[in-house]
């Protein structure tokens, strides 16, 4: 999660700003410092000196000058900011790819409206082509921060704002909730994976193939699931239409769980079922008193979506 490497258009002109703004710093530090120190050398107390040195009141010449200074270093800063700020804040090019992005607490929902395809806490983005994210919220504001790609920008409730990027690289990036959301706001994290284009057209793909119908453990969880508080809050294509919650229909094809929280395998999510507020604090959904046994029927019914 280093802003120092960064893997996009966006952070690379952060970076450049960041860049100039440090060696400026560096530049005034050193003068600052030679300064002082010749000032401590030079006048240090010796046998014979005076004791109050001559004092200066007044002086118009010094008052001007170290006015207008640091008035001159920080234009020389504003220009490259402001520079930086029209060309990230550009409108998105005509073939960038929509995804509407929203924050909750405290996970992230993705949604790519032009490829009808709906993902929880791991954004996928094609590399080399730029992405227009949409950010909002329905509950209190979060900011998206992906540091070697792009943000922070705020995810604000009834506001749309906006944030353009083009990923480089394929990976996988760690992203984090960047804006304190309440107890569980560090348990916001986020994947971003960067797919070269043809493995990103097959992950789409994959999110819109028909689920095979479970059988064995995975069946009995699927009973579980259909008859229990879940299907108020989740999406399962074909299974149940909740929106409160993350949507589920493919939540095999995801690595992590409850926002980057844990690797997906049949304990971890088997464990979160039994009692999610235990892993997350002041997660919203609540321990729906399963067994062991029919928690892991539904842990393996959730890992076999994909
Ligand atoms: Cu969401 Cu902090």
């Amino acid at each position: 999660m280093s802003t120092l490497a960064a893997r996009s258009d966006y952070a690379r002109e952060i970076l450049h700003v960041y860049g100039i703004v440090t060696w400026v710093a560096i530049g005034i530090a050193l003068v600052v410092g030679v300064a002082l120190a010749w000032i401590i050398v030079r006048f240090r107390d010796q046998p014979g000196a005076s004791r109050v040195p001559a004092q200066t009141r007044g002086h118009t010449l010094l008052e001007i000058s170290w006015t207008i200074a640091p008035a001159l270093v920080l234009l020389a800063i504003a220009i490259p900011t402001i520079q930086v700020i029209f060309r990230t804040q550009a409108a998105p090019p005509r073939d960038a790819l929509e995804i509407t992005v929203y924050g909750h607490q405290w996970w992230w929902e993705f949604r790519y409206p032009a490829l009808q395809v709906v993902t929880a806490n791991e954004l996928h983005v094609p590399a080399g082509r730029p992405v227009a994210l949409t950010l909002q919220g329905p509950d209190v504001i979060h900011s998206f921060w992906v540091p070697r790609l792009g943000g922070k920008r705020d995810v604000i409730p009834g506001r749309l704002n906006r944030l353009t990027f083009t990923a480089e690289t394929p990976g996988e990036y760690r992203g984090q909730c960047a804006e304190f959301c309440g107890v569980s706001h560090a348990n916001m994290g986020m994947r971003v994976i960067v797919d070269a284009p043809d493995a990103f057209a097959r992950w789409v793909a994959a999110q819109k193939t028909e689920l095979a119908e479970p059988a064995g453990l995975a069946a009995e969880g699927k009973a579980i699931f259909a008859g229990r508080a879940c299907v108020g809050c989740h999406t399962i294509r074909g299974v149940s239409s909740g929106a409160l919650g993350p949507d589920l229909t493919t939540f095999g094809s995801r690595h992590t769980l409850a926002a980057g929280l844990l690797p997906i395998s049949v304990d971890n999510v088997a464990a979160w079922l039994k009692n999610p507020p235990a892993l997350k604090p002041d997660a919203k959904m609540p321990a729906l008193g399963l067994t062991d046994e029919q928690a892991r029927a539904v842990a393996t019914y959730l890992i076999g979506l994909k």
